[in-house]
């Protein structure tokens, strides 16, 4: 077997009893709604501020960087989810192609991904908030509103943010993904609405200096400054199309629904974000707009629109929750394959007869999303969740060609166009952005594999589900 363990078969369905087997109750526009659901969040109501601080008005080619990448890598998923529609996504995909070593790693690396991109949008929305509440002459202690890390105690509308998601999760599948659709229809409307205030207000001299920090990263007075380095940023704005092929299994037609769904929903989102990135950058400076941790009401304000910022920041509010919906989603459907192949307690992976949804491992998700959220900051979150989700991207980038390598004769619902180019690009870029992370981010992800790695030595490996399958068949 070696060091990198077994290799699953692509069409082995392991021992799934029907007390382990997930729901086919969604359909490609619930699978659109789910991908934009997760894709528009904090990244662009946000961290487009940031972005632009960091790179000037040309923050814009941050977001073209990021978008291409990103749909570069939509494109390996929709391959690898139509071709293996099941859940787990990059972890099951590198299970048949790496072997189990490499799928544990990848599928560590997605739990940062999703559990600290739910504790990002908890924290940004908490902030939202705030400042909601402050409009309304309304004060609540700074202990309560705060981590450890800017003199507070807790942050807790970041920890009930995310612990009533999760228990909207335990509810069922289907009714949350209803109400995801009627929340990805508010955000919407609040961007369409702030490009159309804005774009008129347009001003050429907005964009000089174009790039006043370069393209490349590097450190300016302290501070990792340039186009690459906002593009690392504000990919967190991208990622959450993944989410939809992790919910392959759930899916009612996955050849029909996970193609439109990864691709429709990326699509949608890139032409969303370059557009409301271009308004924004256009309407007022970039220094101005880099100081705002509210950028999108900011430049409604400016532009004297007040019941439009006032308007835009409540959608922002009551928005965001579905962003963590999506991700925790993704984030408990990660953890119930895992436990799943035996390589986590096994007892975790029981779905509810009542509900359908992985109840057990859906509250200790929540819990530790929330745990997350109350103690540490948003900026320090939000560059580790990058971290873990390029680490996932490069994986499926990889996957795909290898497949195509070694398997060519399997029949693809979806094909890649030009795979070994778009795949060779989704590495390349994915690898680039993740050496444009500062250095402690890269030391925190490796910690938590190398973690991860010593759990699945301990426990994992022993009990891998598939390792028994192989030994019982040879026996
Ligand atoms: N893409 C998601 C967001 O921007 C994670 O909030």
């Amino acid at each position: 077997m070696g060091i990198l363990g077994p290799v699953k078969p692509i069409e082995y369905g392991g021992q799934v009893d029907t007390e382990h087997r997930l729901r086919p109750t969604l359909s490609w526009p619930h699978l659109i709604a789910l991908g934009v659901g997760a894709i528009v969040g904090t990244g662009i109501y946000t961290l487009t501020g940031v972005g632009a601080d960091r790179a000037g008005p040309a923050v814009i080619l941050s977001f073209l960087v990021a978008g291409v990448v990103c749909a570069c890598a939509a494109l390996a998923y929709a391959e690898l989810a139509t071709l293996i529609p099941r859940a787990g996504s990059a972890y099951t995909y590198t299970y048949s192609v790496a072997g189990e070593t490499v799928a544990w790693v990848v599928g560590w690396s997605l739990i940062l991904e999703y559990s600290l991109a739910c504790s990002t949008v908890a924290v940004g929305w908490s902030g939202y908030l705030v400042g909601w509440l402050q409009e309304m002459g309304i004060s609540l202690p700074h202990l309560l509103l705060a981590g450890p890390h800017a003199g507070g105690i807790i942050n807790l509308p970041a920890v009930l943010v995310a612990l009533a998601i999760a228990g909207m999760l335990m509810a069922g599948t289907r009714e949350s993904a209803t109400l995801n659709i009627i929340l990805v229809i508010i955000k919407l409307t609040a961007l369409a609405a702030f490009v159309a205030l804005t774009l008129p207000a347009f001003k050429a001299s907005n964009f000089h200096p174009f790039m006043p920090y370069g393209f490349g990263s590097h450190v300016i007075n302290g501070e990792t400054r340039g186009v690459m380095a906002a593009a690392a940023i504000v990919f967190f704005a991208f990622y959450g199309f993944d989410a939809v092929a992790t919910s392959a299994e759930e899916a009612r037609n996955p050849g029909r629904d996970l193609k439109i769904g990864i691709v429709g929903s990326m699509l949608i989102c890139t032409s969303i974000y370059i557009l409301v990135a271009f308004a924004a950058v256009g309407a007022i400076s970039y220094v101005e707009l880099g100081g705002s941790a509210e950028p999108l009401a900011l430049v409604l304000r400016v532009l004297d629109h007040p019941v439009a910022a006032y308007l835009v920041a409540g959608a922002a509010l009551v928005a965001l929750p579905s962003v963590i919906l999506v991700m925790m989603y993704g984030q408990s459907r990660i953890f119930f394959v895992m436990a799943r192949d035996g390589l986590l307690p096994r007892r975790l992976a029981k779905v509810s007869k009542r509900t359908g949804s992985p109840v057990l491992i859906t509250a200790m998700t929540g819990l530790f999303v929330a745990v997350v959220a109350g103690f540490f900051s948003l900026g320090e979150i939000a560059e580790l969740a990058n971290a873990g989700t390029l680490l996932a991207f490069i994986a499926v980038g990889a996957c795909m060609m290898a497949l195509r390598r070694n398997a060519p004769e399997l029949e693809r619902v979806f094909r890649c166009p030009a795979p070994y180019v778009v795949g060779t690009l989704a590495i390349l870029g994915c690898l680039y952005l993740l050496i444009s992370l500062p250095e402690k981010t890269l030391v925190r992800f490796v910690i938590w594999n190398i973690g991860g790695l010593i759990l699945y030595f301990l426990y994992g490996r022993s009990r891998s589900q598939l390792a028994r399958d192989i030994v019982d068949a040879a026996g």
